[in-house]
């Protein structure tokens, strides 16, 4: 008899531990689950990617034949509302989307507060691996013109102060 009432009390805690165990595992899925929708992955800065930092010779050439092919169109003078290499703030900002949503623009089309650009960026013979080139050939140029636009604007300074 004594026995039977412990196996009885024995059952009632096991089930009570299994109830524990059920609820603690809903829980825990709830919690990955809203921490896995409120956590929006921040993406690399071009700039500071891998990518972006082992380009080869080769990697840039590539890119810049396609972007003195096409991009260049718009963003050498700004036409159809591109923006020129030489604006910092406009291409520093850009960085901060990561090549995979630039990429995306530029392969897509994009439009901007200043105009649209159209789908590879007229570049239509161009594949997805050539399209990501010109892309960090963008920022590269970007970083090169803007370098030289300061060097120029400090000239300007010193023959004026002649
Ligand atoms: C027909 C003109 C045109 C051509 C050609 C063009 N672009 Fe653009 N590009 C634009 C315009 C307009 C914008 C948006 C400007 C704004 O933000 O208002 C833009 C924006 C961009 C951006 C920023 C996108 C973003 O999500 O912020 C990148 C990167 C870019 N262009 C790269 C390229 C590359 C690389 C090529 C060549 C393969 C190219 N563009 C060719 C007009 C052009």
């Amino acid at each position: 008899m004594g026995l039977y009432i412990s196996m009885i009390f024995l059952k009632q805690e096991y089930n009570i531990y299994m109830k524990n165990i059920y609820y603690a595992s809903i829980s825990l899925i709830i919690i990955l689950f809203i921490d896995g929708c409120s956590k929006k992955s921040t993406p690399t800065n071009i700039y500071e990617s891998d990518e972006y930092n082992s380009l080869t010779k080769k990697d840039i050439i590539t890119g810049e034949s396609i972007w003195a092919t096409s991009c260049f169109r718009c963003h050498r003078y700004g036409t159809n509302g591109a923006i020129v290499s030489e604006n910092k703030e406009y291409w520093d900002k850009a960085a901060q989307k990561g090549i995979d949503a630039l990429f995306k623009s530029v392969w897509e089309g994009y439009k901007g507060e200043n105009g649209v650009m159209p789908a590879k960026g007229f570049c239509n013979l161009c594949d997805e691996d050539e399209i990501r080139k010109s892309v960090f050939y963008m920022f590269h140029l970007a970083k090169k013109a803007q370098a030289a636009e300061e060097k120029r604007n400090k000239l300007k300074e010193k023959s004026a102060n002649l």
